[in-house]
């Protein structure tokens, strides 16, 4: 196994529901360790930006309205095989289909609203990674 850094977003359904505690913590006992972290309330072109790659997608502008909707949270997780160990810990995309204990399984309300993104490929993980912090000091903890 390598050390490895993904981008974890907490969406707006989490953070309105009091979640951000909760969703890093399960992180952290997962050894799972931010390096990188803000809040910040996604504009329409930034959200437009970050699922480009979905643009096509019918889902793709109540995505968008979505994500828009108030505050995430954004961060750098860094750990052993962190990439697939994040898209474990969070379970399926459709909250119906993730496994029990998952993140989404938990808290996710559905499809769309399920609470937590995961980047899905260490390509994905350095594009998204240097979406949001390109500018922004990581603090290593390995
Ligand atoms: P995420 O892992 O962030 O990647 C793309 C997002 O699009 C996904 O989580 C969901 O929030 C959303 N999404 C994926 N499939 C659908 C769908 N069929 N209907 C509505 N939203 C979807």
């Amino acid at each position: 196994m390598a050390i490895e850094r993904t981008l974890s977003i907490i969406k707006p359904d989490g953070v309105e529901r009091n979640l951000v505690g909760k969703v890093i913590g399960r992180f952290e006992e997962e050894g799972l360790l931010p390096v990188a972290m803000r809040m910040v309330h996604l504009s329409q072109r930034e959200a437009e930006g970050f699922y480009a790659v979905h643009k096509e997608r019918p889902f793709f502008d109540s995505l968008v309205e979505f994500m828009t909707r108030s505050p995430v949270v954004v961060m750098v997780l860094e750990g052993d095989d962190a990439i697939a160990r994040n898209r474990e810990i969070m379970g399926a995309t459709d909250p119906a289909e993730a496994d029990e204990g998952t993140l989404r399984k938990l808290y996710a309300s559905g499809i769309e609203e399920n609470t937590v993104h995961g980047s899905d490929s260490p390509e994905n993980a350095a594009k998204e990674i240097n979406y949001f912090f390109s500018d922004v000091q990581v603090f290593p903890r390995g």
